[in-house]
């Protein structure tokens, strides 16, 4: 009796020993993604908010207006060469039909929105997306500078700059946003295969 409960005891501890050596690398691997993920959304969001602050000071949403199209920035292609990743942003409500999100996106955006709208706090995750991508997203909210083309029309936005938006992006919906509102999202595709 005693000797099959050592035996069973054993097989247990090396059960679970065999499954934390095959959980530990992915674990690592998520690890991994989601601290890249964070550098490429944070590096990416301070280099577009400096160009667009810098912009609106030279001229104006006139002048500002192409520097929120983040696939436009130079340091997109870098961090996206260095890491082996696609860099997009997406929404609900999308400026550009560029940015559209695909189901998955919206799965997740439907779930972030839910989540604001409850209060609670919303994180960056990683997904594995079929055999060799993992999906890293974050939340993207609104800032008091962002309201000067996604704010009220009228309002925050002056209807000769909505003229302006509306007429390089005839199906925008990306307005009527207060500071603190979710936005969207990130959305990066990490490329696994060469691992
Ligand atoms: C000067 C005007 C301007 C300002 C200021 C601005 N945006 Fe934008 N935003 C745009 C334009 C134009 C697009 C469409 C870009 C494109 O073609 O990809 C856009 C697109 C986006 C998108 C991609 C999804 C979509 O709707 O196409 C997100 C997310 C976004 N903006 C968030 C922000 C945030 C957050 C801020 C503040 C930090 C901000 N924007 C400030 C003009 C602006």
């Amino acid at each position: 009796m005693r000797k099959s409960i050592k035996i069973f005891s054993a097989a247990i501890m090396l059960t679970a020993m065999m499954i934390a050596a095959c959980n530990g690398p992915q674990r690592h691997d998520e690890n991994k993604y989601l601290s890249q993920g964070k550098t490429i959304a944070t590096e990416t969001f301070n280099a577009l908010s400096s160009e667009l602050k810098a912009a609106l000071a030279r001229g104006g949403v006139p002048e500002a207006i192409s520097y929120c199209n983040i696939q436009a920035m130079p340091i997109t292609d870098s961090l996206s060469k260095l890491y082996n990743a696609d860099i997009k942003r997406t929404s609900l409500n999308i400026r550009n039909p560029m940015n559209a999100p695909d189901s998955l996106e919206l799965a997740i955006l439907n779930e972030y929105q839910r989540k604001f709208e409850n209060g609670d706090s919303l994180h960056p995750q990683i997904l594995p997306v079929g055999e060799n991508k993992v999906l890293f997203t974050a939340p993207i909210m609104v800032k008091p500078l962002c309201l000067n083309c996604h704010g009220e029309i009228g309002k925050q936005i002056q209807d000769t700059s909505y003229a302006i938006i509306r007429k390089h992006y005839p199906e925008d919906q990306a307005t009527g946003y207060k500071a603190g509102d979710l936005r969207g999202m990130w959305s990066i595709r990490f490329n696994t295969e060469d691992e």
